[in-house]
Formats: structure tokens, C-alpha cells, sequence
């Protein structure tokens, strides 16, 4: 009798059709026909402008940004064409390993610092996603280091650079937002406690069927902001204004979005957007988000400059991210928003 494999990569190979427990409700499909292409209508910041005079302009495209869409995506960020090559690289070798040696990380507890997994919680999930993680928690990065995979030998070094540079891009967005939402440059940064940074690497094998199925079904993400590193095989899709819209990855850029928490503390003035992960039949896709968010006991809530009893009444009730974070796991993925239970009871019209 064959023996169940885990891992989807170990059984994408040996099917030419998608199995029963991934085929999605015909009501909830990826639709490609619906699906808008414009190339684009994602705004691309220059990052060097945070450098100089135009600083405060760059802030207000940003913050605009963060309002209408949700997503940004940014080049001359700091972090290195090589470095990004390498990053890509070590992750695809990861997952092109032997199914034994890649088992050696495998969990199906999302509470674990360092997994393998695959869909998103196989415990609670209805239908399974067609993907493969990699799930690594990066700060403090010593904290962590010693448990990642030690296979390809490369891997830790590269990816511990990796992080430490995209932790440095986090604070420095952080900063421009917190400006553009008029509060003091360091306020997201002493809102976040000791902070916490994790990073998945996706692996979206070939689907012999990608109209039934998601690599990722429409979600939020849970943290503060997503700093989305992309090969070059479609298959991010963002919702504005009802509408699904591909986004063609453009090399060595970043896809930022808004997360939850940056929801709370902006009082909804940003709002966390609806994204997802489509699969195709052709090629295997991965890409890698750094979720940069608050440490497990930080207290969130809304800024109270953003929260004025008057005009802005405060939506969030206070709560720490740990408890956030288990409901985010347990619950699976979903489109309604995951902070429902957070808000607030009292209604506020007179
Ligand atoms: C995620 C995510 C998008 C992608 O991992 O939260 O939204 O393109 N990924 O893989
Ligand atoms: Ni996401």
C-alpha cells in the first residue's frame, strides 16, 4: 500500500489531475476569466527619496497608497540584486531536496518557531491549498538561527543575511509610515514590544488543474506589514474595488502590504486588503514574505492620536498579539477579517 505523503511537492509530481480534497466549491474558484492584468496599477516607490529633500512628498505617496490600495511595491530598497538571487536559490534547493531530508522539518503545529508544512493548517482547514512552507521565525535572530534547516549548507547563512536585511527595510517603512499617518517617526516601532519578525518560503508546485484549487485562498495578512519577495512566475492577486488583478512581479522589487495590526494602530485609516496565491500548470512558483509584526505581548490597539473620542472613536478594543495570533492560526483562512473579535461592542452613532 502506498503511503501517504505529507508534502504536496512529493505528490504534484505523480498526479495529472488535482485530488478530490483540493478541489475547491465551484462557488469559490479562482475564476481566471475575471481576473484583471494591469500592469502597474500597483504604485513602485523609489526608496532612495527617503534619503533626501523629497522625504515628505515620498511619505504622503506612501500613506496614499496605504489608504487606496494596501499595497505598495518599492525598488532601491538597500538589499542587494546578489543577496536576492541567493535567497531565491537557496529556497528552491530546499524544497528540491530528497522528500526525507526535507521531512526532517515537517510539523502540522503552527505554534512551532521553525516547519515544514503544507496548505495552511491541514488540523482545522476544510479544503487543502496547493502549497508547500517553509515557516522560519527571524527575530532575534539568534534566538532562532539554530533551528532552521542546515540543508543546502548555505541556507542559514544566506537567509540569516536575508532577514537581518529585510528586518532593515521593516523599520525604515515603519518609520515612513508612522510619518504618513502624522504620528512620530518611531511610533509603530515602540508599539510593536520586543518585536517579531517571520518569514515563509512558498512552494507552489506545477497543477495539473489550477482553475479548481488555490495556492492560496483570498486572505489578510496577520501582522503589521508584509514585505513580499516574488520569483518571476505570476500568481499574486490583489482585490480592489471587488475585482481580482494579477501582479506581474517585476525583478528584484519587493510587494509590501498592509496587515492587520497596522489596521488596529492606524484606527482603520489603513485597512488590511484581500490577497491571494493563484497556481498554474506550467511552472513551480515560490516566493518568500517577510511578516514583520509585534512580539507575542505587545499590547496592540489603536494609536490614541488616531482614536479621538470625537471624530475617530477608537474601533479596537486592546489585546496582545499572542492572542490575536492563535485566533488568526485556528481559524484558518478566510476573507472576513480576522479582527472582528477584537472590535470594539459599543456603537457609536448617536
Ligand atoms: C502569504 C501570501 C502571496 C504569494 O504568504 O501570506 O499572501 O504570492 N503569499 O505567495
Ligand atoms: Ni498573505
Amino acid at each position: 500500500m502506498a503511503i501517504a505523503k505529507p508534502l504536496l511537492s512529493d505528490l504534484a509530481s505523480t498526479v495529472n489531475y488535482v485530488p478530490s480534497n483540493y478541489i475547491r466549491p465551484s462557488s469559490d474558484r479562482p475564476n481566471f476569466s475575471e481576473v484583471q492584468t494591469s500592469d502597474g496599477f500597483i504604485p513602485l516607490f523609489d526608496l532612495q527619496g527617503l534619503d533626501g529633500p523629497d522625504r515628505f512628498s515620498l511619505i504622503q505617496d506612501i500613506g496614499k497608497a496605504c489608504q487606496d490600495y494596501g499595497f505598495f511595491q518599492v525598488k532601491n530598497h538597500g538589499i542587494s540584486k546578489k543577496l536576492i538571487d541567493e535567497m531565491l536559490r537557496v529556497s528552491k534547493e530546499f524544497f528540491h531536496l530528497p522528500e526525507s531530508e526535507r521531512l526532517k522539518n515537517y510539523s502540522e503545529d503552527p505554534m512551532k518557531t521553525t516547519r515544514l508544512s503544507t496548505s495552511f493548517n491541514v488540523k482545522t482547514e476544510k479544503a487543502s491549498n496547493w502549497r508547500d512552507f517553509l515557516r522560519l521565525h527571524c527575530h532575534p535572530l539568534e534566538d532562532y538561527i539554530q533551528e532552521w534547516p542546515s540543508n543546502p549548507p548555505s541556507f542559514r547563512d544566506v537567509a540569516g543575511e536575508y532577514c537581518r536585511h529585510t528586518r532593515g527595510l521593516a523599520l525604515r517603512l515603519l518609520e515612513a509610515i508612522s510619518e504618513s499617518l502624522g504620528l512620530q517617526r518611531e511610533y509603530i516601532n515602540g508599539a510593536l514590544g520586543k518585536h517579531g519578525q517571520h518569514m515563509a518560503i512558498n512552494y507552489y508546485p506545477p497543477c495539473p488543474q489550477p482553475e479548481l484549487t488555490y495556492g492560496l485562498p483570498g486572505h489578510k495578512d496577520p501582522n503589521v506589514i508584509t514585505i513580499l519577495l516574488q520569483d518571476d512566475v505570476p500568481g499574486l492577486q490583489v482585490l480592489q474595488n471587488g475585482n481580482w488583478v494579477a501582479v506581474k512581479p517585476i525583478p528584484y522589487t519587493f510587494t509590501v502590504n498592509i496587515g492587520d495590526q497596522l489596521q488596529v494602530i492606524s484606527n482603520d485609516r489603513y485597512k488590511s486588503v484581500l490577497h491571494r496565491a493563484v497556481v498554474n500548470s506550467m511552472e513551480e512558483r515560490i516566493s518568500i514574505p517577510t511578516f514583520y509584526c509585534p512580539s507575542p505581548d505587545a499590547v496592540m490597539g489603536p494609536a490614541p492620536p488616531l482614536a479621538d473620542h470625537h471624530l475617530h472613536p477608537p474601533i479596537y478594543s486592546n489585546f496582545t498579539y499572542s492572542e490575536y495570533y492563535k485566533h488568526f492560526w485556528n481559524r484558518g483562512l478566510a476573507t472576513e477579517s480576522c479582527l472582528d473579535i477584537f472590535k470594539k461592542q459599543e456603537t457609536y452613532h448617536a
